[in-house]
């Protein structure tokens, strides 16, 4: 039996391919290679020293999908594959609501046809919208604020209404914070297209020498230091979580939402020191305005995810930054 991982090839779903593998899984990988390479697949391998079988397919070519599951035994489907560039999705929303609704859509019907009801979702934080009420657990109200969130908030409903519809399925809606750090070969992790979005990757980009300065979007905001506050995880923790869920919805049906974070918050500033830290270098940044859509502070309460799924993050704001550090230094050319 193999479990299946839509995008496989991207930052989230390249690290826990590899923590599949290392735990003796076979993996099969569907990627349409829209925002990731294909020689993420080959690194995959190389770290973990075993293949995984890929198919350049898109989700939304519904023939290549059944396909995979005709051709291979799949037990569960770890769900990466979608569009994720918040800015982006305002500007292209339907071609994001098509992408993400209509390729979620076309899988679960596959799945439901190949009577494999088992599915590791990949939901973000976002779906709490614009409050303020931290932590946040997973009982609190659900919002979106951008046309991305809202394929979170729907696929997240749609999953639920498809448990209702037949109890059969077992659906884990992930709901991740914020994933930065690498893997410590140095040769996963996140490359983003063009100039970064992200604080992690903008960061390190300054301290590579890259970028300029970093603009540090407020700093007047109610927290310790002026600047927003958000949950950090380290990408193989988030990856490793993945493996709870996976075994989660072998034995379990529903459909469940769980808060994958730390539970503790940092600011902007905070991770400025930390790749300073990390990296030897000082980091120029200059405070500007707000941005649009931002809140001040974002942390997790984890607790479900320690209890339920038996998972915690463990590693802490100096590693994250020290794996970023190593992976942009070694892709930069530095
Ligand atoms: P990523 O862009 O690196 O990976 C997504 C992968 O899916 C890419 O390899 C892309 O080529 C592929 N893909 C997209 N649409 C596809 C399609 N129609 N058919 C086949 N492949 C397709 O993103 P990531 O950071 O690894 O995020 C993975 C998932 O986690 C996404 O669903 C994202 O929304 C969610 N998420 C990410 C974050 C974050 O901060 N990175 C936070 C919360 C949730
Ligand atoms: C973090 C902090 C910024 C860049 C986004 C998505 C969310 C989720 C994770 C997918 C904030 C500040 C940033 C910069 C800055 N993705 N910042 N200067 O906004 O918490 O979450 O990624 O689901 O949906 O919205 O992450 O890394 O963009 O920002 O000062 O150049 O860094 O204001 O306080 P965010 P981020």
């Amino acid at each position: 039996m193999a479990i299946l991982v839509t995008g496989g090839a991207g930052y989230i779903g390249s690290h826990t391919c590899v923590e599949l593998l290392n735990a003796g899984k076979e993996v099969v990988v569907l990627d349409n290679f829209c925002n990731s390479k294909p020689e993420a697949i080959a690194k995959i391998e190389q770290v973990a020293g075993r293949r995984v079988v890929l198919y350049e397919s898109d989700l939304l070519d519904r023939k290549a999908v059944t396909s995979v599951f005709r051709e291979n035994k799949i037990e569960a489907v770890i769900h990466f594959a979608g569009l994720k560039a918040v800015g982006e999705s305002v500007e292209i929303p339907l071609k994001y609501y098509h992408n993400n609704l209509t390729g979620t859509i076309i899988l679960l019907e596959a799945m439901a046809h190949f009577n494999c009801k088992k599915l590791v979702f990949s939901s973000s934080a976002t779906v709490y919208g614009l409050s303020d009420n931290v932590p946040f657990r997973e009982t609190h109200p659900l919002s979106a604020t951008n046309p991305y969130g809202r394929t979170k908030l729907m696929l997240e409903e749609i999953m639920r209404d498809t448990y209702v519809s037949d109890n059969e399925w077992s659906f884990a809606l992930l709901r991740y914070f914020n994933p930065i750090g690498a893997h410590k070969s140095g040769l996963l992790g996140e490359e983003p297209n063009g100039v970064p979005n992200n604080l992690l990757p903008f960061v390190a980009q300054v301290a590579a020498g890259k970028l300029p300065y970093l603009s540090v979007y407020g700093g007047d905001y109610d927290t310790k230091d002026g600047t927003g506050v958000r949950d950090y995880l380290h990408v193989v923790d988030l990856a490793i979580g993945h493996l709870n869920a996976f075994d989660y919805v072998l034995d379990n049906k529903g459909a469940e939402a769980f808060n994958l974070g730390t539970g503790r918050g940092y600011s902007v500033l905070e991770i400025v020191k930390a790749i300073e830290r990390a990296s030897g270098v000082t980091v120029p940044y200059k405070i500007s305005a707000r941005r649009a859509g931002d809140i001040p502070v974002c942390y997790a309460d984890p607790a479900k995810a320690k209890k339920v799924l038996g998972w915690e993050a463990t590693r802490d704001i100096d590693e994250m930054c020290e794996d970023s550090w190593r992976f942009t230094k070694q892709n930069s050319g530095i």
